[in-house]
């Protein structure tokens, strides 16, 4: 399938590991050109040495910037369309876990959560319109969690902040759909990452991974396995691309399944 992506530019927020280094390699092999952040700047320098195109087209760029500051996020969005020429895409990609249940959740724990989850995606979709707003085929991604529409008290701070992601998606969607910028989320079940070896480190640090993960499919994902960043990856460049130009709103689950819900 030709996606039409050549000479596109994005941005993909928490590039340097899991989905989003996914994304980021994904897109550069469709001829995007690609900026990306996150807070390491040591990650960074690595994702950019290890993914960079032999002849720097298409180009890419990594920034160190951190998504809860509001600061950071206008110059980041600054500094990679004034590299790139302008925004395309924008992928609304970093996120962390905030595991924890109602009654261990501290308010600072919730603003933190809030913040890398729901103002991340607010404050980066803000900064990016004027850009998209020029580009003839804009698209926002934000990669959100099954557990938005799906709750699970032991994921509480994720299932409350991933329903107003999802709300956040589908009226973006509904405002700027008549401007041509098409909104659209990606909502994760389990997906093999950094972020799930953390917790796999914390819950049981003793389990082998593969028998903690294949654990917790067996519970809960009908396909009884995690998935790849690579089965992520795919349907977000899918939604970036002129094979989607009639999709806004849309809420596409890629979760083996999970989520009990119409
Ligand atoms: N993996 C899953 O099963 C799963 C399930 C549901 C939802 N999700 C969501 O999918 C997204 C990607 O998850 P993942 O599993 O790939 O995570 P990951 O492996 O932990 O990678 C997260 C990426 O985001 C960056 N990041 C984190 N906080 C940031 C911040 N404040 N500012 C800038 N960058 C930041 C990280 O780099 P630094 O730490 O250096 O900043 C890293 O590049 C997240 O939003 C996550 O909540 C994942």
């Amino acid at each position: 399938m030709e996606l039409g992506l050549t000479g596109r530019r994005a941005l993909v927020t928490g590039g340097t590991k899991g989905i989003g280094r996914a994304v980021v390699a994904e897109l550069l092999g469709e001829g995007v050109s690609v900026a990306f952040c996150a807070r390491n700047a040591d990650d960074v320098k690595a994702t950019e040495e290890a993914l960079r195109p032999a002849d720097d087209a298409p180009q890419l760029l990594g920034v160190v910037a951190d998504v809860t500051e509001p600061d950071e996020v206008a110059s980041l969005v600054d500094d990679a369309a004034a590299a790139l020429g302008g925004l395309d895409i924008l992928v609304n990609n970093a996120g962390a876990a905030h595991p924890g249940g109602f009654e261990d959740l501290t308010d600072a724990d919730w603003q933190q959560d809030m913040d890398v989850k729901l103002f991340s995606q607010i404050r980066c979709t803000r900064a990016a319109l004027p850009h998209l707003r020029q580009s003839a085929a804009a698209r926002v991604v934000n990669v959100n969690a099954v557990y938005g529409k799906y709750p699970d008290p032991a994921f509480f701070a994720t299932t409350v902040n991933r329903a107003a992601c999802l709300n956040l998606t589908k009226a973006l969607a509904q405002q700027f759909g008549p401007e041509g910028i098409l909104v659209n989320s990606v909502n994760i079940g389990f997906v093999v990452t950094p972020q799930w070896e953390n917790i796999r480190r914390r819950r049981a640090p003793d389990a082998a991974p593969e028998e903690f993960f294949a654990g917790l499919a067996e519970a809960e994902v009908p396909l009884r396995r995690f998935g790849s960043v690579q089965e992520v990856s795919g349907v977000v460049a899918f939604l970036a691309s002129d094979r989607a130009s009639y999709i806004t709103g849309a809420m596409i689950d890629v979760a083996g399944g999970m989520g009990k819900y119409v």
